[in-house]
């Protein structure tokens, strides 16, 4: 308890006896930041209590889930307790020990430790509760359920890119989506969940951890990495994207995707669903669109399940201005109209734009084929919805934090786009007609678009609505 105590004081001590603070926070220089961390702060460092714990889907998520967390260097090695639930309080009296591969990251917020445990051999439907270890420390006991063997009716989470002000602002979406989807099974990401990019990011995923807390140890996360999960550097004269650190760090994901691209591609089947995650800044940035298509073409073809959700970040059809992914409608796009993909969840473009009908000769065509494919944004950086967006998509919107909510069941795919003020802004079903094939049914409000109030941000750019650091 001494030595706690002692880091306990050093922490505080390096928290606010920090450089700058008290004249960061008088002078106001907060505003424009990225984080609610004023420089010099030590919000985030690592310490000998566990924390960022998330679980994540292994490849079969009916027996077994991973779960990672960090701590400070102190603890090099550590383990998972998981139980069967039960009312009785003694939960580890009843656990067995998964022994965790730990690694460790440098950051500017200090060295610490990451740790990740792969849970195999569990039932499927059964609900279990589980803790991690730090240096003298154990979180607290979370629960989760496993998946289903068959197919069962479930709901998930969908959420743009947080990017920006992570804990200042989009800490109430996947809060409000969390209050009114509880028993949500998953909640996926579709990239750029925060800013990262130069690589001194360690503050931003502390914030992220921070903005979903418990959520993210009490359901399954499903990231798909952006273009701000990888640095952009100039090598040679040319400019290159590199994963950074972090993700494979915090994100055991399942080691089954496409050549070349372990820790952000994955693919794994929930209860009649099959998932597959794709790397979009891979395929735009180092040319691997044609790698990941030839490992996505089997996944679909043979696809034993109704209903497919793909996810990545880089929208097929771009519907913000001046942007176009053409090398994602060449590679993969074919491949989710004849294999009928239902939903392709996307990020990037800040705006929310839904629609169907895919483009012959480079036209765009709004039709009522599948798959359907959304943008949404969860955080506060907006931008502005193109005209040929605005023409072509059934349902797009500007300024405004969106969450979406995904239920599931063997007759019917039901989706919901909310703002985070509580008005329903999108929705649709996908039912499955009694002959068996599939029908779209548009059930959007018939509520006006919703449109940027200004013409230009604080910062003077008219391609925006707002730049997201503005608070
Ligand atoms: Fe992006």
């Amino acid at each position: 308890m001494s030595r706690m105590r002692k880091r306990g004081s050093m922490s505080i001590c390096a928290a606010f006896g920090a450089v700058g603070l008290a004249a960061s926070l008088a002078s106001g220089t907060l505003h424009g930041s990225n984080t609610l961390v004023p420089p010099g702060a030590a919000r985030y460092a690592p310490s000998a209590f566990p924390e960022r714990i998330v679980a994540l889907p292994d490849a079969d998520p009916a027996t077994s889930f991973a779960v990672a967390w960090r701590t400070d260097a102190t603890l090099a090695s550590a383990v998972l307790e998981i139980a069967e639930v039960r009312s009785s309080p003694d939960l580890a009296d009843a656990a067995r020990t998964i022994r965790a591969v730990s690694t460790k990251l440098q950051t500017e917020n200090g060295v610490a430790y990451y740790h990740h445990a792969r849970i195999s051999g569990l039932k499927p439907e059964a609900l279990y509760a589980y803790r991690v270890q730090g240096a003298g420390t154990w979180s607290e006991w979370f629960q989760i359920r496993t998946a289903a063997a068959q197919p069962r009716p479930f709901a998930f989470l969908y959420f743009g890119d947080a990017q920006n002000s992570v804990k200042s602002l989009y800490s109430r979406v996947i809060r409000e989506a969390w209050r009114r989807e509880p028993r949500a099974a998953l909640a996926v990401h579709a990239g750029d969940l925060v800013n990262g990019r130069a690589g001194e990011n360690d503050t931003e995923w502390g914030e992220w951890f921070d903005a979903g807390a418990f959520l993210h140890a009490s359901l399954l996360t499903v990231p798909a990495a952006g273009n701000h999960e990888h640095h952009d550097r100039e090598v040679d004269g040319r400019e290159t994207y590199q994963l950074a650190a972090h993700w494979p760090a915090q994100f055991p994901l399942p080691r089954n995707g496409a050549s070349g691209l372990p820790h952000t591609t994955y693919s794994f089947d929930y209860q009649g669903v099959r998932f597959i995650v794709l790397d979009s800044t891979s395929a735009l940035k180092s040319g691997s669109a044609a790698t990941q298509a030839a490992w996505l073409e089997p996944l679909l073809e043979h696809n034993p399940h109704r209903w497919t959700v793909v996810v990545f970040h880089h929208p097929v059809f771009s519907a913000s201005l001046d942007r176009d992914n053409s090398h994602l409608r060449e590679h993969w796009a074919p491949l989710f109209e004849r294999y009928g993909v239902d939903l392709v969840l996307q990020g990037h473009d800040h705006v929310y734009a839904r629609g169907q009908g895919l483009f012959a000769a480079g036209t765009r065509d709004r039709g009522t084929k599948p798959p359907v494919y959304v943008v949404s944004v969860a955080g506060p950086k907006q931008y502005r919805v193109s005209e040929e967006a605005q023409s072509a998509m059934a349902r797009h919107g500007e300024n405004t934090q969106l969450y979406q909510i995904v239920r599931i069941d063997d007759e019917r795919l039901r989706y919901e786009s909310w703002t985070v003020a509580g008005e329903l802004y999108d929705a649709f079903d996908i039912e499955i007609a009694p002959e068996g094939a599939k029908r779209f049914v548009d059930r959007a409000p018939s509520t006006a678009s919703r449109r940027c109030p200004h013409l230009q941000t604080r910062s003077g750019r008219t391609d925006r609505c707002w730049d997201g650091t503005e608070w």
